[in-house]
């Protein structure tokens, strides 16, 4: 029996690191064990500009212990007037690694996002042009599109549009949800890659809604049927270099969680590695993790794999608090509803 798993250090291809009390409390949580990770601008106000990502990836760094490496990637919120040259400066001043664009109105912290996406296409074909890869939250806004419905209407109605007017742009579907997610990145080539969160491996909606409200298993895209988390399951274990993973691990409050109008957000970082070690165990695909956490993502975004590596080791269930304190209060750490088993020994 397999009891210790030594692999190349992970990375997390999208991750919320907030700002200020928030940076602070989860930052060293991501930093014990990844190496790099892609930076989510959606803070308030939004990092628009390469020199608001230059300040943030400072303050990240300075919220680390010392002695840390950890390596933020940072990324520019892309609107409806982002500048193609200050966005090509900024990619060619190495201030950032990639866009993100959310649609107006999508999740939390996007309304200065796109409404319409032909307002950026100067944009995103100067991105093609200089290889700035766009991270895409894949969700229509639509009030009659179903919320479960969402992302499959998104990759119909925007992402393959923007895809065939722009071939030569390199696009990352962020957390996909669905099975149309995984399809869809299963044949869009080299140029097409996907993240998949640790939640959506673990919840589907009857998680979050059945036997009373789950606000702590509430994200968005909203986890979706059975059928939808095998078809992640299957991507994320498959070894494709399509999948990656990508947390979205995305702290709120709990105060902000419990409330009639709550957050959305899984805050995973704490016993990421653990679950998707315990994940990929089930579905007998350990030698299959290495590839989903460390290798295929820095394959798409063209930089080397990490070269130290780390080891999980399995033993007695490993006991993970079920809140980490931040200064505005509590943040509760994902619950997977298993063992974990394994834990990161090195
Ligand atoms: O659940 C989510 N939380 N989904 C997102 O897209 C944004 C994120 C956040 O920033 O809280
Ligand atoms: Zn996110």
């Amino acid at each position: 029996m397999t009891d210790t798993l030594t692999l190349r250090s992970p990375d997390d291809w999208h991750l919320h690191l907030r700002d200020g009390a928030m940076l602070r409390a989860v930052a060293p949580e991501t930093a014990r064990h990844f190496a790099r990770a892609i930076i989510m601008p959606n803070l308030v106000p939004p990092v628009v500009t390469g020199a608001q990502a230059a300040a943030y990836r400072e303050r990240i760094l300075a919220a680390l212990p010392d002695g840390t490496s950890f390596q933020p990637l940072m990324t520019l919120y892309l609107t409806e007037d982002t500048n193609p040259d200050d966005l090509a400066k900024a990619h060619a001043d190495g201030l950032i690694m990639a866009v993100k664009l959310y649609p107006a109105g999508a999740t939390t912290n996007s309304a200065s996002g796109v409404a319409d996406f032909d307002k950026v296409r100067p944009v995103l074909e100067r991105m093609a042009e200089i290889g700035c890869p766009l991270c895409v939250h894949g969700e229509v806004v639509d009030s009659d599109v179903d919320i479960f419905d969402r992302e499959a209407v998104f990759i119909d109605r925007v992402l393959d549009p923007i895809r065939r007017a722009t071939p030569d742009l390199r696009v990352v579907m962020e957390h996909i949800t669905t099975k149309q997610g995984v399809d869809y990145a299963a044949e869009g080539g080299a140029s097409l890659g996907a993240t998949i969160t640790t939640h959506h491996l673990v919840i589907n909606r009857n998680h979050i809604l059945a036997g009373g409200i789950k606000p702590h298993y509430y994200c968005l895209p909203v986890a979706k049927r059975e059928e939808h988390r095998l078809a992640l399951r299957k991507a994320a274990t498959s070894g494709d270099p399509s999948y990656f993973l990508g947390t979205d691990s995305a702290p709120h409050t709990d105060a902000n969680k419990l409330l009639p109008c709550g957050c959305a957000g899984c805050f995973t970082a704490t016993n990421t590695l653990s679950i998707l070690a315990e994940v990929f165990e089930q579905d007998n695909a350990l030698d299959k993790l290495e590839a989903f956490t460390s290798l295929n993502g820095p394959r798409f975004y063209g930089l080397p794999a990490n070269t130290d590596t780390i080891t999980l080791t399995k033993g007695d269930p490993v006991k993970y608090p079920d809140q980490i304190e931040t200064t505005d209060g509590p943040v509760t750490v994902f619950d997977p509803m298993m063992p974990l088993h394994w834990r990161v020994t090195t």
